[in-house]
């Protein structure tokens, strides 16, 4: 194998939730090794400053669209501009997600506490805004026979994780969706376009914060449960995930599809014993 394969210079790669903690490290790591980003996001402002941040480290590789990912109007217009604008897309990493507080239970509260409106805006985001995008951006890359597309799992999707409930049903459906589209695409339209996810384990972003971490910066119940069920025993770095990224876009993976890699520094493979 040669480094070559490896190499994603001046390759484009879409990504939304780019502007939150764990998209807007990875967008960074993809411009310093050269290639271009595409930013999908809600929030034109915050769209605008990551831009700006990233033509700081190298002028015009990123480019932004403000798109809510759950109309698949405008995302269909936004296909159609990255075509005409920017000319070729060679993968997609779908990050937007997350949870609301009506979907997260709270310490005391039992099931029957939830809000199902806010779990079933959880499901949407955490589900459909990765299958809208994936269905209407792998559309470009069966016409340019060419696409490598990385979704992002959780822990939440194979064992139960307390209070999330609509989010680890959307990250399971990830999961099986992740095969799926895999599958699809390899076999009907050819072994260079890839699905692949990522379930990361535990990264401090904004909207685990205070779940993991109190005020004075120490952990709460919950954090200290996850690193004592973290053979590691940190949190991870968001950096910690580019290698893997980097590996499923680029070349190096070209017979890898529809798999699942779990970054969590050994969460999922420890039985708590
Ligand atoms: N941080 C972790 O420990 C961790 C662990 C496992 C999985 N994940 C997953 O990784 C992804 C990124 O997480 P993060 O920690 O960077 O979170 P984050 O909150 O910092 O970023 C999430 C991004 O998704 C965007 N988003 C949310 N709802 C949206 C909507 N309706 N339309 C468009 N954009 C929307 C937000 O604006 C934000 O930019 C998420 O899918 C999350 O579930 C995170």
């Amino acid at each position: 194998m040669t480094n070559n394969q490896f190499s994603i210079e001046n390759k484009t790669y879409a990504l939304s939730g780019a502007t939150g903690a764990l998209g807007g490290s990875i967008s960074e790591y993809l411009v310093r090794n050269g290639a271009k980003v595409i930013l999908l996001g809600r929030s034109p402002e915050k769209l605008d400053k990551k831009v700006a941040e990233l033509d700081t480290i190298s002028d015009g590789r990123a480019h932004a669209y403000v798109v809510d990912l759950l109309n698949e109007a405008q995302l269909r217009k936004i296909s159609e501009k990255i075509a005409s604008e920017i000319g070729q897309i060679d993968g997609l990493i779908n990050l937007a997600g997350g949870n609301i507080p009506g979907a997260t239970l709270k310490p005391d509260q039992t099931i029957y506490d939830l809000e199902i409106d806010d779990t079933k805006k959880v499901v949407d985001i955490n589900l459909f805004g990765t299958v809208l995008p994936t269905i209407v951006l792998s559309e470009l890359m069966v016409e340019q026979g060419f696409g490598s597309i990385v979704n992002i799992s959780s822990m939440a999707a194979k064992q139960t994780i307390s209070r999330v409930l609509g989010y680890s049903m959307a990250k399971a459906a990830i999961d099986i969706f992740t095969k799926w589209m895999a599958n699809e695409l390899a076999s009907k339209h050819g072994d260079k376009i890839r699905v692949n996810a990522i379930a990361p384990g535990f990264f401090i972003g904004n909207q685990n914060r205070r779940l993991l971490t109190n005020e004075d910066g120490s952990y709460t119940d919950r954090g200290d449960k996850i690193i004592a069920n973290t053979p590691m025993g940190r949190f991870g770095d968001a950096s910690e995930l580019n290698g893997m990224v980097h590996y499923l876009l680029s070349d190096a993976s070209s017979f890898v599809t529809g798999s699942v890699f779990d970054v969590d520094g050994g969460f999922s493979s420890f039985s708590g014993v």
